[in-house]
C-alpha cells in the first residue's frame, strides 16, 4: 500500500520506518525543513535502538521517503496516518493545534478519496472535530474516512513495541475504512480490536491513565513499607504474582515522568471535568506522583540535616533508560530542589546531559562525561535512572571515589549481593527499610 505519515516524531518516525519495513510504500511530512534533510540521509533525530538501521534500510530499497512537501507526499496515498505531536496547552488540556493545521495542509492538498488514520493522542470527540475541518477545506467531489488508531508504543522500545504490539484498536463508523486499515497491518498478526470512534480514543488515555495510577500505588505502598519494615520489592513481586494484578508497572521509585503519562493523566482530567465529572482518583494519582519525586530529597534531608555547600553526584537525568529524553523527569525537580538548597551537583547521564543542560544552566551544576568523575569526592550520591552504566558500576571504585559512602537509590537497582559486600555503605533504598540488615 501507499501510506503518507505526517510528522515524523517518535510515533510518526516509529510507525514509518516499521510500515515499509512490513513492505509499504511510505513518505513522510513533517513541516521542519532541516529534520527532513537529516532524515533523508538516514539520520535520526531521536535517540531509539534499532531505528537508525531499518531507517538506512528502507530508504536505501526506496521504500521510505521524506519531505516538507504535502502535495508530493500524498500523491498516491491509500491511507493517510496522522501523528503529529498534540503537547499539553496553557490549561493542561491539549494542544490541538498542531493537528488542526496538518489537516488542513491534508484537505487543501488531497485529490482523491482515502482513509485517514488518527494515531496522536486525542480527547474523545477530536477524530470527529478533524474529520469536520477536512471536509471543510477539501474538493467538494472528494470523500474522506477517518479511523481512530490510538499508539502505544514505548520510548526505547518503539520498534519492537510497533512490530510486536499487544494490540492494535480501529475506532471507526465505517467498515470498509476498517477493513482497508486492517490490510495495512494483516502481515503483523496482532490482535485487532474493532470499536466505535469515542471508545477508541478513550482506550488510549484509559490505559496510559491506568499505568501511572499502577506506578503511583506501588509507590504509596513502597512508603508504607518502609514505615512498617516490609519490603516492598518483595511485595511487589508477590503482587504482580496474581495474574489478575500482573507483574508489569509495579516497580517502585521515584515517579514517573516522560511525554505521555503526565500529560494524558491530565489530559483525561480535564476530559471528566469537561463532561461535568470529578475524577479523584486521577488527582491523587498525579499528587502522589509529584510527592514521590521528592522523596530522596527527603531523605538526604533527613540523613544530613541542612544540605547547603555538600556536593551530590546525580546518576541518571532521562525520564527512563535508553532514551535521551528528559521530558518531566524526576531528575529535573531533584536537580532544581539541590540548587534551591545551595548544594552543589555533579551529573551523569550516557545519553541526555546535552538535553539537561538546555533545561538547567547553572553554576552549581556540573555535567559529567564518566560516572566516575561525576561521584568524586561527593557526600552522597542520587541513582536516579536505571541505566545499565549505572547499576553495573563498579561500586568499591565508586565509594573509594567518594567523601562520604552514602547512596539514595531511587530506582532500586543496585545488587543486593553487591552492596551486602561492601564495608562501609549507607544506602538508602525506596521502601527497603531493612535492606542491609537481613544477614
Ligand atoms: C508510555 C506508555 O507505556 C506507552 O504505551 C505510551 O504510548 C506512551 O507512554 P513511555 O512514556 O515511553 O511510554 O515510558 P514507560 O516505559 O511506559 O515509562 C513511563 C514512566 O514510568 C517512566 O518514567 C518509568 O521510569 C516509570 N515507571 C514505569 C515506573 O516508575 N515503574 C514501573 O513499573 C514502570
Amino acid at each position: 500500500m501507499n501510506v503518507s505519515v505526517i510528522g515524523t516524531g517518535y510515533v510518526g518516525l516509529s510507525t514509518g520506518v516499521c510500515l515499509a519495513e512490513i513492505g509499504h510504500q511510505v513518505t513522510c511530512i513533517d513541516i521542519d525543513k532541516s529534520k527532513i534533510e537529516k532524515l533523508n540521509k538516514g539520520i535520526s533525530p531521536i535517540y531509539e535502538p534499532g531505528l537508525e538501521r531499518f531507517l538506512q534500510k528502507n530508504i536505501n530499497t526506496k521504500r521510505l521517503s521524506f519531505t516538507t512537501c504535502y502535495e508530493e507526499g500524498l500523491i498516491g496515498s491509500d491511507i493517510i496516518v496522522m501523528t503529529v505531536g498534540t503537547p499539553q496547552g496553557p490549561e493542561g488540556k491539549p494542544d490541538l493545534s498542531y493537528l488542526e493545521r496538518a489537516a488542513v495542509d491534508i484537505a487543501s492538498h488531497l485529490n482523491e478519496d482515502t482513509i485517514i488514520v488518527i494515531k496522536s493522542t486525542v480527547p474523545v470527540g477530536t477524530n470527529n472535530h478533524i474529520k469536520e475541518i477536512i471536509d471543510k477545506h477539501i474538493a467538494d467531489d472528494i470523500k474522506v474516512d477517518i479511523v481512530s488508531n490510538p499508539e502505544f508504543l514505548r520510548e526505547g522500545s518503539a520498534i519492537v513495541d510497533t512490530l510486536k504490539a499487544d494490540r492494535i484498536i480501529l475506532g471507526s463508523n465505517k467498515p470498509s475504512a476498517i477493513a482497508k486499515v486492517k490490510e495495512l497491518y494483516s502481515t503483523l498478526n496482532i490482535p485487532i480490536l474493532e470499536t466505535d470512534i469515542s471508545s477508541a480514543e478513550m482506550i488510549k488515555y484509559a490505559s496510559n491513565a491506568f499505568l501511572a495510577l499502577k506506578i503511583s500505588y506501588i509507590n504509596e505502598i513502597a512508603n508504607l513499607c518502609e514505615l512498617v519494615g516490609a519490603d516492598v520489592m518483595d511485595v511487589s513481586k508477590g503482587m504482580g504474582m496474581d495474574r489478575r494484578i500482573g507483574e508489569s508497572f509495579l516497580r517502585p521509585g521515584i515517579g514517573y515522568g516522560g511525554s505521555c503519562f503526565p500529560k494524558d493523566v491530565l489530559a483525561l482530567q480535564h476530559s471528566a471535568r469537561d463532561a461535568g465529572m470529578t475524577f479523584d482518583l486521577l488527582s491523587e494519582t498525579m499528587h502522589i506522583n509529584n510527592l514521590q519525586q521528592l522523596v530522596l530529597i527527603e531523605k538526604a534531608k533527613n540523613r544530613f540535616g541542612e544540605l547547603k555547600d555538600m556536593n551530590f553526584a546525580v546518576l541518571g537525568l532521562a525520564f527512563k533508560p535508553g532514551t535521551d529524553d528528559i521530558r518531566e523527569a524526576p531528575s529535573i525537580t531533584i536537580i532544581q530542589e539541590l540548587i534551591k538548597s545551595e548544594a552543589y551537583v555533579a551529573t551523569f547521564d550516557p545519553a541526555a546531559s546535552n538535553n539537561m543542560e538546555q533545561v538547567i544552566n547553572h553554576d552549581n551544576v556540573n555535567y559529567c562525561t564518566s560516572l566516575y568523575e561525576a561521584v568524586e569526592n561527593a557526600d552522597a550520591l542520587f541513582i536516579i535512572t536505571e541505566w545499565d552504566e549505572i547499576i553495573s558500576m563498579d561500586l568499591f571504585q565508586v565509594l573509594s571515589l567518594m567523601k562520604q559512602p552514602v547512596i539514595f537509590d531511587g530506582r532500586n537497582c543496585l545488587k543486593e549481593e553487591q552492596l551486602l559486600e561492601c564495608e562501609k555503605i549507607e544506602y538508602y533504598p525506596i521502601g527497603r527499610p531493612n535492606l542491609l540488615r537481613r544477614s
